[in-house]
């Protein structure tokens, strides 16, 4: 019988073996197979499928490879299982034909990689995709990602990464769909499907792992890789959903995070690992540590050295070891000392040949990867243009004072600005993906206007420490010289993604002084942006009409630019993460609580003693949910089929929405939640459910959602789940722009 543990579906692996079983000889098909090839192993080779390696420890000279695997590798067994970080079909062939031909067991090598938004093709990064609120066209962007990963010889991608991001100074805030927990839940589920399929052999799919557990995204102050202090209830609540849904997908493997929560690294985390993972999630794939994430706990100062960072990794249940060498070098040591159980490597080890088998290495290693393949899959038009759909729908406009979108007939145009003429806009976590195949926003809108005279001036630069704003007054002559302006500005890819926080997270350089002095000649201007995390944008916002948030928006960068600025596709993503007004609101999320001491009054007016502060609002700049359209769109009325639920009987919410301008265009209906009193605090304000509507102009449409029961449910004190009766408000709008609300009571 093929394993059920990867969560693949069933029925098709029950076909796969028949099939298999009729044309398939001397390969490893069932589970009495493994059984038989785990018994012949020995206790190194064993050790040796939970070890991997940079792939460097395969095709590199010695004095080519860096990391931990240098200092490891000198003491570390020959023996390895899987693979991270190479360049593609080619080099994965290579990798395999060495390693089969050094395995007296004929045992395939697994490679992995960190397709995060894309392997070849971009699309735009998570943070904007969950900006989308479109789990379709994101599994579709997924599928697209898995071909071509496939193509150059991936077996399992680093993805999808749904840390809970409340902190823009956090750089890693852009692999993340965002602060809202449905969000991240609905679309790490689409991610986990699009990328695993239904057939984990067919050689279009490959297996998904779901980063980082747990609350990686709530480091203190932002900075990467620090400690975390969280309350269970708040665990439970917000940082630990989106990971259930992948589980319940069925995905196939798990990395725990760097950080310590409560006082833990989480790899070495009992309470993490195994209470609320295996135990109570029932979660039966591979756990996969961290980059040197053992080795680490050195560091961290939780242990007394390498052969203790496995013990107590291995103990809570890790069974692959990236790059540390802790396994490598002790793993089979410690077992023979009688220090740990050897049953755990057995069930360690069954589970990585298991997603071998099931992956279908064992007939075939390459899994019809082939530099041929891998040029023809990659970057394909059809690609292209689904990029640029998903950069068009991720766009969130943020502001427009009737500037937007610009009339084509321009003679004279003039792009300001350090990203005008920029194609690295593809963000940190771009894969393969090579800035020279981008569109920038010169190329795009040269491609859709060539009849226009395009003026080009960079303004300044983007560096952090240099406000060098000599460059200004040529930008300020080529803005009076044209007929109309566009500012491109933002902050490099380079300045998020992993290991890079922001303390000050604003327009890098002398970027706001280029956009005071533009602004100063040409008013009408509209600002682009493109960057990994909301920016500090209030005094952007206080002098520019009209400001459209790209995101890093992928291959396809300036010809979705293009198209949104000048009329032929209409925003519609909304922001997944506040902007804050001040970094001293952050951390910001719109599902803030009350305290018995609400701020009165409006945002502007301070108060003294209420929960409020002297220099800035309380509110976001931006809330999230919040984006603007080229229409408008009235929301008519909420309507609630009743005004009792009850635990049998769920509520259906119909809301009516009218398209009252002249375009046609999407809009995200947002239904938001609000336990009126509880047993324990609750925030004001939670999303409950979404869907993306197309009206056309004068179009009346009647949006109805099915409100469960299990929507209202709270974490109390003791972390557990539950309904409580009483009133409840729904509403639609977005976050701090509710518009329609009704009252119900749940008996
Ligand atoms: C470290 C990162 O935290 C993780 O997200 C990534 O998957 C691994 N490195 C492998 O590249």
């Amino acid at each position: 019988m093929p394993s059920e543990g990867f969560g693949f579906r069933k029925a098709f692996l029950k076909e796969r073996v028949k099939k298999m079983s009729n044309d398939v000889k001397n390969t490893v098909r069932t589970d009495e197979d493994i059984e038989k090839l785990l018994a012949s192993l020995t206790l190194e080779e064993k050790v040796g499928q939970l070890v991997q390696w940079n792939a460097a420890a395969l095709i590199s000279t010695e004095a080519e490879m860096t990391g931990p695997q240098v200092e490891a590798g000198k003491e570390a067994g020959r023996e390895m299982s899987s693979v991270l970080n190479f360049t593609g079909a080619e080099e994965a062939i290579r990798m395999q034909k060495k390693y089969l031909q050094q395995d007296p067991h004929g045992i395939p090598l697994l490679m992995m990689q960190d397709v995060v938004h894309g392997y070849r093709t971009i699309y735009p990064i998570p943070l904007a995709m969950g900006g989308s609120f479109d789990p379709e066209l994101m599994a579709e962007c997924c599928e697209m990602a898995a071909r071509e990963a496939v193509s150059g010889g991936v077996h399992l991608t680093f993805a999808p990464m749904v840390d809970h991001v409340r902190d823009l100074r956090w750089g890693r805030v852009m692999e993340s769909c965002g602060e809202d927990p449905l969000v991240n839940s609905v679309m790490g589920a689409a991610q986990v499907k699009a990328f695993q399929g239904d057939d984990p052999a067919d050689r279009n799919h490959l297996a998904a792992c779901v980063k980082h557990y747990a609350a990686y995204g709530a480091g203190e102050g932002g900075r990467d890789y620090n400690e975390v202090s969280l309350p269970e209830r708040t665990l439970r609540e917000w940082y630990f959903p989106a990971f259930k849904a992948c589980i319940d997908v069925g995905v196939a493997s798990i990395m725990p995070s760097f950080n310590s929560l409560n006082g833990l690294p989480s790899v070495a985390n009992p309470w993490l690992m195994k209470d609320v993972l295996k135990d109570e999630w029932k979660f039966d794939g591979l756990v996969i540590s961290d980059y040197n994430a053992l080795g680490e706990l050195v560091t961290q100062g939780v242990a007394q050295d390498l052969k203790d960072a496995a013990a107590q990794g291995y103990a809570c249940g890790c069974d692959i070891d990236m790059v540390s060498g802790a396994y490598s070098c002790r793993l089979a040591e410690l077992i023979r000392e009688g220090k740990c159980p050897e049953e755990p490597l057995n069930d360690a080890v069954r589970k990585v040949l298991k997603l071998k088998r099931d992956l279908g290495l064992f007939e075939d290693p390459y899994r019809g990867a082939s530099p041929e393949k891998e040029a023809e899959t990659c970057l394909t038009a059809e690609s292209r243009a689904l990029v640029r759909k998903a950069a068009e729908e991720a766009a969130v406009l943020l502001k427009n004072a009737g500037i937007l979108p610009l009339k084509k007939e321009i003679k004279k145009l003039a792009l300001i600005g350090p990203f005008a003429d920029e194609k690295d806009l593809i963000g940190a976590w771009s894969c393969h993906g090579q800035a020279a195949q981008t569109v920038s926003v010169l190329e795009g809108i040269r491609a859709l206007l060539p009849e226009t005279e395009i003026t080009v001036v960079r303004g300044c630069g983007t560096e952090l420490k240099n406000r060098d704003g000599s460059g200004i007054s040529g930008a300020v002559e080529a803005a009076t010289k044209a007929e109309a302006v566009i500012l491109c500005l933002g902050e490099p890819g380079e300045y998020s993604g992993e290991g890079h926080s922001r303390g000050v997270p604003d327009l890098p350089g002398a970027q706001l002084e280029l956009a005071r002095q533009v602004l100063a000649v040409k008013p009408e201007t509209p600002v682009v942006l493109f960057n990994g995390r909301p920016l500090l944008l209030k005094e952007l916002d206080e002098i520019a009409p009209a400001i459209l948030e790209m995101w890093y928006p992928g291959s396809e960068a300036g010809n979705a630019v293009a198209a949104l600025v000048f009329g032929d596709a209409v925003p519609c993503g909304k922001t997944a993460m506040s902007f804050p007004k001040s970094i001293g609101q952050v951390p910001l999320s719109y599902t803030r609580s009350n305290t018995g001491r609400p701020k009165p009054g409006s945002e502007e007016e301070f108060t003294g003693y209420a929960s409020n502060y002297m220099d800035c609002g309380n509110l976001a700049l931006y809330p999230f949910g919040w984006g603007l359209s080229y229409t408008d769109f009235r929301y008519d009325s909420l309507e609630l089929s009743s005004d009792v639920m009850t635990a049998e009987k769920p509520l259906t919410v119909t809301v009516t929405l009218t398209n009252t301008g002249d375009r046609k265009a999407k809009e995200v209906v947002q239904l938001y939640l609000n336990d009126v009193v509880s047993s324990v605090v609750t925030p004001v304000q939670k999303l409950a459910d979404f869907k993306k509507v197309e009206l056309a102009p004068g179009e009346t449409r009647k949006v109805g959602f099915t409100l469960l029961p299990e929507k209202l449910t709270l974490w109390d004190l003791k972390g557990q789940a539950r309904v409580e009766p009483g009133t409840f408000e729904v509403s639609a709008g977005c976050a701090d722009h509710l518009i329609l609300t009704q009252k119900f009571d749940f008996e």
